[in-house]
């Protein structure tokens, strides 16, 4: 009984303090940036633009405490002025993030490190501090989305085992069917067709490590997702079917670790982006 009581109190503890933070819990809406950002990073622009202005900011927002710190105060001074500067010129940059903006929050928070009073600078620095960490919050893993990472959706692939060319999405298809095809033919107990339908698969799975270099510079990922562990699995599965009795248990138990080592490792790590991008370009295909 006393055990029960101890696992009740904080179990209740936590709801109490849960339901209120729940009620306030906030959606996380990812918009496609807006067009005239593109105009700030490559291939519109020679230079990343954008985030060349990120960092003068945080240069000049980082540098006045830093110089603080130091009692170099000519130098705090000439941050605060390079702020406001740097900050009045990025929010003209992109008309429909404007609002994101306080340029007078920029040039109190300026003035108030002119005073060289600690206290006056630190609140007057969260009150900027806020307008940066908003737009953060609510823009920068759409912007990595967009501008930062490579659109599978352009890479085709040659299946080794037709010799036709296919998009990475189609070619996804063809390699879970494969898979079901070896499985399914496991579990009916046909196991020449599954032996069959597994060449297949294993074939075209590490075909796959035809796709890193298009994206990846460094060979070593192919550790991951398509390395050792799931070629051991593979060989695993095969010998169950060539076994005189094929074990069940065995076999799947490998299938699970190509499911989860191979395909939804991959997917956790690359799949998200290339969902999102698929919406916003759906959404663009219905515009036209
Ligand atoms: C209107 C939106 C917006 C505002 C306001 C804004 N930022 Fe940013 N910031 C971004 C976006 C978007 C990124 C991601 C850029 C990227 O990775 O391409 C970013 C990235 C950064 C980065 C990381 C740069 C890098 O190399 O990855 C720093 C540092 C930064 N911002 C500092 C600031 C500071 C300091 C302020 C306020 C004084 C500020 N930002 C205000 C949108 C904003
Ligand atoms: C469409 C482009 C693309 C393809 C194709 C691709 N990756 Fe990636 N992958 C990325 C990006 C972008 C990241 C995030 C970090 C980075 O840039 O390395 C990443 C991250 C990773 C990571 C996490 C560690 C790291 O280096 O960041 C591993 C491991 C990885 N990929 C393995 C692979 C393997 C193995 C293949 C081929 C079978 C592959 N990737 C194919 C774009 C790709
Ligand atoms: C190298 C990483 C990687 C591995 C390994 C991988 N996938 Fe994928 N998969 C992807 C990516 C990236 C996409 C998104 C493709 C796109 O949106 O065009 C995808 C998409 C898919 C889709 C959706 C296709 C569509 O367009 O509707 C299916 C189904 C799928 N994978 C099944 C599998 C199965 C089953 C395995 C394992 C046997 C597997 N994948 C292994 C990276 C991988």
């Amino acid at each position: 009984m006393k055990r029960i009581n101890r696992l009740i109190v904080p179990a209740a503890v936590v709801l109490f303090f849960a339901v209120p933070t729940l009620a306030a819990a906030k959606d996380v809406v990812l918009k496609e940036p807006p067009p005239s950002l593109a105009k700030l990073y490559p291939p519109e622009s020679a230079e990343p633009k954008w985030i060349q202005q990120m960092h003068k900011m945080s240069g000049h927002f980082g540098g006045i405490f830093i110089d603080m710190g130091e009692k170099d105060f000519e130098n705090v001074d000439k941050h605060a002025d390079g702020l406001a500067e740097a900050y009045e010129e990025t929010s003209k940059l992109v008309p429909e993030w404007k609002d994101y903006f306080d340029v007078k929050a920029a040039k109190d928070f300026a003035a108030a490190a002119r005073t060289h009073d600690m206290e006056a600078i630190k609140k007057a620095s969260g009150a900027l501090g806020k307008t940066c960490g908003k737009c953060h919050d609510e823009n920068q893993v759409a912007v990595w989305t967009r501008f930062h990472w490579p659109a599978v959706g352009k890479i085709k692939i040659t299946d080794p085992v037709d010799e036709k060319e296919l998009d990475f999405g189609k070619y996804m298809k063809l390699l879970s069917n494969s898979f079901k095809a070896a499985n399914v033919n496991f579990g009916e107990g046909q196991y020449d067709r599954a032996l069959k339908g597994l060449d297949g698969f294993r074939k075209r799975y590490m075909e796959l490590k035809s796709t890193c270099a298009k994206c990846h510079t460094m060979p070593e990922v192919k550790l991951f997702f398509v390395g050792e562990g799931v070629e051991k699995a593979m060989d695993g599965m095969k010998a169950e079917l060539m076994a005189e009795k094929p074990n069940p248990g065995k076999y799947f138990k490998n299938v699970g670790i190509v499911g989860q080592q191979g395909c939804k490792m991959c997917h956790l790590t690359h799949r998200s982006y290339a969902i999102i991008q698929e919406i916003w370009e759906e959404k663009e295909e219905a515009k036209k």
